[in-house]
């Protein structure tokens, strides 16, 4: 009896370490898939802007259609085809198509973030 006990404990602490393990796995790629907006506050390209062209525009906007707003190719793809106008930043095509045919597909908060960003020189940080 005492042992049929302490057997079953054996497998309970198994099924549980299998199970933590199991969901800890899974909480790592989903934190590795999940691409989240950024805070409020322009702080850089990287962190404030990409993750926006990453969950709202690289769906469309992946390679074949210009710009290209893909992780790796967005800054290359906006700065060198006229998209963005350090000089009269809210005349930026790339903002321009943002408040025009293109406003439904992003969130106002974040177009202020592209703008932030134009506005502060457009820098690849
Ligand atoms: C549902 C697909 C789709 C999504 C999502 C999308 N676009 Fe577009 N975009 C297009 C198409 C199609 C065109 C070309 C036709 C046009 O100019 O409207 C275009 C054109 C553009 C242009 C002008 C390109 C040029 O050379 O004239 C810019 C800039 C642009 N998109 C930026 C964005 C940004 C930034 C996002 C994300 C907030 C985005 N797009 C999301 C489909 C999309």
């Amino acid at each position: 009896m005492k042992n049929r006990f302490a057997k079953s404990r054996v497998i309970g602490s198994v099924a549980i370490a299998v199970v933590t393990a199991a969901t800890s796995i899974l909480f790592q790629s989903c934190e590795q898939h999940t691409i989240t907006y950024p805070e409020a506050g322009y702080e850089s390209f990287s962190t404030s802007v990409q993750p926006i062209f990453t969950k709202d525009c690289a769906g469309c906007h992946g390679g074949s259609l210009a710009p290209n707003l893909s992780e790796g190719s967005a800054y290359i793809s906006l700065t060198t085809n006229d998209y963005i106008n350090t000089d009269d930043p809210e005349a930026s095509l790339l903002y321009t198509k943002l408040q025009g045919s293109h406003s439904s597909y992003t969130s106002s908060g974040n177009k202020e973030m592209i703008l932030e960003w134009i506005k502060a020189g457009a820098p690849n940080d």
